[in-house]
């Protein structure tokens, strides 16, 4: 690579994403946003075979290198071969064996790591990979952690994990910090592994996150200032790395435009729209493990709300309630279309005009990709920072609401008639409530763009990164 025309020195980035979409997705923005803000960076990501095609195709416009490592075999015995993904587990509650099994990357990434030109001035790594920490201390490369979380949710596990509650169960509500906004918690809004730790792998692998976190010089947030801003502003007065803001990076998302090769699913939107009828889309990210009995009660739901919807579903099983589904499928033909087992252009479902409703597991990257389409959001929530997500987008943000449980725990099963009252009232576009929300998304979504724009939040915060941390000046 030659940069000798250029007076300042060559930048270079590396980028180590985790193994699954919702983590790596966003910093393949990232590395697009690089090229378009610095014209002397170099970008290196650092993947394995089996996902190196996804991230190939995603940056095939860029001149960004893309290094594949070996991933390692039978490190676990319930781990199959040839899974590198965590999207393929045949069940999360492998995503911490998995995650300790990528340790075995660390030799030969830290070998091609010293040996790439220009040298590297930075890494940029998933939190998954604390091991990443070691070479980058060693060779003395600024670290940067991605943690793919808002603000909010990270704020709130650190005081959850931390502090003591006068509680007498996990249920029961209870304010935080008074000088945060006023929304009340519960135990249960953070998963039990993290707010009952018991010692043992789960714990050991979090120590290992936090302890390089502490000695990294910050942490990427897909999130905006004017977003929650109080929850930045904490985390950076109370806590540290300080956490740098440069999203929404779903706004670098290229829409597909060419039209003969339009997706089964927008070729019905567009029948949806030429109709005038309002689409519900309904989709619980490419993780998610539901039960059967909990899918059936959504199908249920669904059908007595009388609502138009788009559901991208995964089966648990391929041959478990199979005919439940495809009677289901035949009772709402023409009202309601299911895809199966297949990813998605989320962005391009959300964007359509057609679509006015977006039941959601309220991943991180859901709620951003709703509210830079301006879609008000049906909360349910599954494990993670989901909970805490899903209070946010009711409570704080207003822009959508969330199901609940018939004892008001935040955990448990959600029932049809709660499904079918929340989906009627998150679709009643003329309502009070209904008009509230769809306000309230339009006014974030304009921050949104604002922030990524010239001069904004998020455009001023990522040349304060690339100045002070990558380039090392001050
Ligand atoms: C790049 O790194 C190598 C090995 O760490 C070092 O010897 C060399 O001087 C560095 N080059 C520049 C231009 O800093
Ligand atoms: C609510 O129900 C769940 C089971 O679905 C139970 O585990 C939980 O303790 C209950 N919570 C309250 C507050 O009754």
């Amino acid at each position: 690579m030659a940069f000798s025309s250029s007076s300042e020195s060559p930048i270079h980035v590396v980028i180590l994403p985790f193994m699954a979409k919702g983590h790596t997705i966003p910093l393949l923005h990232l590395t697009h946003l690089f090229f378009l803000r610095r014209s002397n960076i170099a970008v290196t990501i650092f993947t394995t075979h089996a996902n190196s095609q996804f991230i190939r195709q995603s940056l095939h416009d860029t001149k960004a290198l893309i290094i594949e490592l070996t991933f390692p075999q039978n490190f676990h015995p319930e781990i199959p071969q040839g899974v590198e993904s965590v999207d393929k587990l045949p069940s999360q509650s492998l995503l911490v064996p998995f995650c300790k099994g990528t340790k075995n990357l660390q030799p030969e990434f830290d070998t091609i790591l010293q040996s790439l030109r220009p040298n590297v001035s930075c890494l940029i790594s998933d939190v998954f990979f604390p091991w990443s920490m070691e070479i980058a201390a060693k060779l003395n490369i600024p670290r940067l952690d991605f943690d793919g979380a808002s603000n909010f949710a990270m704020v709130f596990y650190d005081i959850l994990m931390t502090q003591e509650f006068p509680v007498d169960s996990d249920d029961e509500l209870f304010s935080v910090i008074p000088s945060l906004p006023d929304i009340k918690l519960t135990k249960n809004d953070i998963e039990p592994e993290f707010s009952h730790p018991q010692p043992g792998e789960h714990t050991d692998f979090y120590t290992e996150v936090v302890m390089a976190m502490s000695k990294s010089k910050g942490i990427i947030r897909n999130s905006f200032y004017e977003l929650e801003p109080e929850f930045v502003d904490y985390w950076n007065k109370e806590k540290s790395p300080k956490a740098w803001n440069i999203g929404p990076l779903c706004l670098l998302a290229t829409k597909v435009v060419c039209s003969e090769e339009k997706p089964m699913c927008i070729q019905w939107l567009d029948e949806k729209l030429e109709k005038g009828e309002s689409v519900l889309y309904v989709a619980f990210g490419s993780l998610a493990e539901m039960t059967m009995e909990q899918l059936r009660e959504i199908a249920i739901g669904l059908e007595n709300s009388g609502e138009h919807f788009l559901w991208v579903l995964r089966l648990p099983e391929p041959s478990t309630g199979d005919e439940f589904m495809s009677e289901f499928e035949e009772r709402v033909k023409g009202r309601g279309l299911l895809v199966k087992n297949q990813w998605v252009d989320q962005v391009a479902i959300l964007s359509h005009e057609s679509v006015n409703g977006f039941m959601s597991h309220c991943g991180w990257n859901s709620v951003l990709e709703s509210i830079c389409e301006s879609v008000p959001l049906l909360g349910f929530p599954i494990t993670a920072d989901q909970n805490l997500n899903a209070r946010m987008v009711e409570e704080y943000f207003k822009i959508g609401v969330k199901v609940v449980t018939r004892n008001g725990s935040v955990r448990g099963f959600f029932s049809s008639k709660c499904i079918e009252n929340k989906v009627k009232e998150l679709m009643d576009i003329e309502g009070e409530k209904g008009k509230e929300m769809r306000k309230n998304v339009n006014k974030l979504n304009e921050k949104a763009r604002n922030a990524m724009v010239e001069g904004g939040s998020s455009w001023r915060t990522l040349n304060l990164l690339i100045d002070e941390v990558i380039c090392n000046k001050n």
